[in-house]
């Protein structure tokens, strides 16, 4: 089964906090998840593989590491996703980035996909998927799915807040990938929003509603 991995760095812990006041404004909104999507790509990078080489210092030659293994591709889900995309480019400027369109029918809350672009050769990639919620699962789950149906191999899962009903979907859904949150969070309530939450990640990121 897939991991939980909740980030707890007092940075991430201290940003979350800014982000989930309800009095924080839609640009204060979009940095600090800005922030907090560049600390997890920090944390979430932590075991990635390196490799030997040598490098020369204006002193002398010496071993050192760089990056070795695959590439990433970053894939934000429309919308909210988009507002984690940058942070983490800081961080993996060399990550090509796919996009895919999925909403949340508000009646049903069921994923309904209209949009999906990928780089060509995501099945050599290590996948980061990205969304700022992780409520019934049902957009990251069909998210996922959509990437494995196109050849996708190694995928993980990077979200600020998590429900249990969706960290429970994604385990059963995909006991190959990891999920990793900034907060897990207590319930869903009866609209689908998660307790305590942020509210709605895309209307408070980009100001609508
Ligand atoms: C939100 C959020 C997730 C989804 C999570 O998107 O950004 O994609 O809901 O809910 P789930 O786990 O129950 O599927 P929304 O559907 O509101 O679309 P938006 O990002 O375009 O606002
Ligand atoms: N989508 C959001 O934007 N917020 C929630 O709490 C749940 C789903």
């Amino acid at each position: 089964m897939g991991k939980v991995h909740v980030l707890e760095h007092p940075l991430i812990q201290h940003k979350l906090t800014y982000i989930r006041d309800k009095r924080t404004g839609t640009k204060e909104f979009r940095e600090l998840v800005d922030e907090v999507a560049m600390l997890m790509a920090f944390e979430i990078t932590r075991n990635l593989p390196v490799q030997e080489t040598t490098v020369e210092t204006p002193v002398m030659e010496t071993k050192a590491s760089v990056l070795a293994g695959k590439k990433i591709g970053l894939i934000p889900i429309l919308r909210a996703g988009l507002g984690m995309v940058d942070g983490m480019l800081n961080l993996l400027p060399a990550a090509k980035v796919g996009h895919v369109g999925l909403y949340r029918d508000p009646k049903t809350l069921q994923p309904v996909e209209y949009y999906i672009k990928l780089p060509s050769d995501i099945s050599e990639r290590e996948l980061i998927v990205l969304d700022p919620m992780l409520a019934t699962g049902g957009s990251a789950n069909d998210a996922i799915h959509s990437l494995k149906k196109r050849g996708a191999k190694q995928i993980r899962l990077v979200c600020l807040v998590g429900a249990p009903e969706g960290v429970e979907l994604i385990n059963k859904e995909h006991p190959d990938v990891d999920i990793y949150l900034a907060a897990m969070d207590d319930k869903l309530n009866e609209k689908g929003y998660i307790v305590p939450g942020l509210g709605d990640a895309g209307d408070r990121l980009f100001g609508t509603k």
